[in-house]
């Protein structure tokens, strides 16, 4: 899975749905894509489109209410969840919308903390 130009993440007939009271509210309706090793991507859209819904599916950081998806060749979706929060550590980089840092933390402490659950201690 090292070659530029094969496909890295598919999606298949991907919807998403959240509940909104009561009603179920879908923001992604049968989303189709592939994204090949080495490839750029820029997803745009109007604010509300479900741009980081899709980020999230993506990402791993939420699953897809149907459809499929195929990360490096297998199925993030057949994982339990701390072995796809494993599977996001080793192989997603994401810088949240909203930063996401935690404000008790230093700087370095917010850089260090998800190299520590990586198992990385320190460099030489
Ligand atoms: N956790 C959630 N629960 C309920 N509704 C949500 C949730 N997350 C997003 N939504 C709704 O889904 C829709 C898409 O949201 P999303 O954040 O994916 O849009 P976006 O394209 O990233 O917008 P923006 O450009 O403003 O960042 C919006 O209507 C939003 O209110
Ligand atoms: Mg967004």
């Amino acid at each position: 899975m090292k070659n530029p130009g094969q496909p890295i993440a598919v999606m298949k007939d991907v919807t998403k749905s959240y509940l909104k009271g009561r009603n179920s509210f879908q923001v992604l309706k049968n989303v189709n894509l592939s994204i090949d090793m080495g490839e750029k991507i820029a997803l745009v859209g109007p604010s509300g489109a479900g741009k980081t819904t899709l980020l999230y599916l993506l990402g791993l950081m939420d699953i897809p209410t149907s459809g499929s998806y195929t990360l490096l060749g297998s199925n993030p979706l057949a994982l339990s969840d701390s072995a796809r929060s494993r599977l996001r550590g080793q192989t997603i980089g994401f810088v949240f919308q909203n930063y996401n840092l935690l404000p008790h933390l230093r700087t370095w402490e917010n850089v260090a903390l998800p190299l520590h659950y990586s198992g990385i201690t320190r460099f030489n």
